[in-house]
């Protein structure tokens, strides 16, 4: 994570460095940044002269912030209600065993994709894979690039 953030000068100067901008600025640079970082949370605290404990409080209470930085891979489960009928738990139960994160991959859920006629389906580096098996998937994440 870089010391300093000039691409996110102009988030700030948009939202005139008020501290009811602070979701808005924390999304900003968790999509510039790739996550949000303790320096970056200290730098928005500054320009927002907010104190640092809610900034990172603000930023906590919220799941689609993270604070470390994302693996090579993501590999997003629909739990959506077509997935989990068709077997959505099982996916996860089966990946649940795997080193994934060794591998560089990160195992999320995400809710509906508005795709369910492919139902159990998964969302690899943004990519459906549709009709997924535990066995097909396990075997499409090994030709993951590590
Ligand atoms: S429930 Fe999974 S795509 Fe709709």
């Amino acid at each position: 994570m870089p010391e300093s953030f000039p691409d996110l000068e102009p988030v700030l100067q948009r939202h005139g460095r008020q501290a009811d901008g602070l979701i808005e600025v924390l999304n900003h640079g968790q999509e510039l940044y790739g996550y949000l970082g303790e320096p970056l949370l200290r730098h928005i605290a500054r320009e927002l002269r907010l104190p640092f404990s809610r900034v990172q409080g603000t930023a906590s209470f919220y799941h689609l912030f993270r604070f470390t930085p994302p693996l090579r891979h993501s590999c997003l489960v629909c739990t959506g209600t077509a997935c989990h009928v068709k077997g959505a738990g099982a996916l996860l139960a089966v990946l649940a065993g795997e080193p994934l994160a060794e591998r560089g991959i990160e195992l999320g859920s995400v809710r509906c994709v508005g795709t369910c006629s492919g139902a159990p389906l998964v969302v690899v580096d943004g990519a459906v894979w549709n009709l997924q098996t535990s066995t097909a998937l396990l075997a499409g994440l090994r030709r993951l690039e590590p």
